[in-house]
């Protein structure tokens, strides 16, 4: 197949394939908490990102959303386009959970009036800190016009992603997002899976993602496998 390594991240790795506009997108089983110091693996985890993700792009695409995605050739590898990506997470939040509660004291399952987004500076050496509008436009991160398209495309992903795990007894607590571009377009790149977004059983509220890693909750793999039945269902 004639694949070189591009680069190897915390939780997948990225071949280069024939198509030099197109990788490979290998999702691994390893898993990692607070910038790297908390190390695991959650078997199985590569597989189920991988057809969750496939799942939620393809459900994206079909509403609009410009993605990455091309195709899912195996169980644990996707061929996605490549994009030159912005360096900024963008997070949603529809409920008060994770560091949003640790910043303002708010009570963990709190329904936010209004989806907050927020934007943090993809940087390991500081810990991808939280940033804002002005800091982006400071240190030319993106420009004011590509920062408010992210803010726009955030809410619209949030407005489809939402429902869909509603009606499948998902409550969509927070997710991240990557973006990134291609000839001038600019698309949602990354992953979408239990690893990037919270979600929590809408009736009893139990943790569903990486959270029960994170915070040593247990069952782990039965969580991610859960939450693939739900979304495929
Ligand atoms: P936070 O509450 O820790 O800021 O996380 C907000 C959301 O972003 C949550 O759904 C988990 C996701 N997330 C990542 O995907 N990668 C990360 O490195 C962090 C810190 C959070
Ligand atoms: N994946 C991130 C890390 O290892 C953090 C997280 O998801 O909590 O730094």
């Amino acid at each position: 197949m004639n694949q070189t390594l591009l680069y190897e991240g915390k939780a997948k790795k990225v071949y280069t394939t024939q198509d030099p506009s197109r990788v490979l997108v290998e999702f691994k089983d390893d898993a990692t908490a607070f910038n790297g110091q908390k190390k695991g693996q959650i078997v199985g985890k590569g597989i189920i990102n991988t057809k969750i993700s496939a799942h939620l792009f393809r459900l994206l695409e079909n509403h609009g959303i410009e993605t990455h995605f091309i195709d899912q050739p195996s169980d644990n590898t996707l061929i996605v386009e490549r994009l030159r990506m912005v360096p900024l997470e963008v997070v949603v939040r529809n409920v008060v959970a994770g560091s949003l509660k640790q910043r303002t004291g708010l009570e963990e399952g709190t329904i936010l009036a209004f989806p907050i987004v927020e934007f943090y500076f993809k940087n390991d050496a500081l810990g991808d800190p939280l940033i804002n509008e002005d800091h982006i436009r400071a240190m030319n991160l993106a420009s004011t016009e590509l920062t408010s398209r992210l803010k726009h495309e955030a809410r619209r992903i949030n407005d489809i992603l939402q429902p869909y795990l509603e009606a499948r007894g998902l409550q969509l607590v927070d997710f991240k997002l990557e973006f990134g571009m291609a000839d001038g377009d600019l698309k949602l790149g990354d992953e979408i899976s239990p690893d990037t977004c919270r979600l929590w059983d809408k009736e009893s509220h139990k943790k569903l993602d990486k959270d029960r890693f994170r915070q040593d909750l247990g069952a782990v793999e039965d969580a991610y496998q859960e939450v693939l039945e739900r979304i495929l269902s």
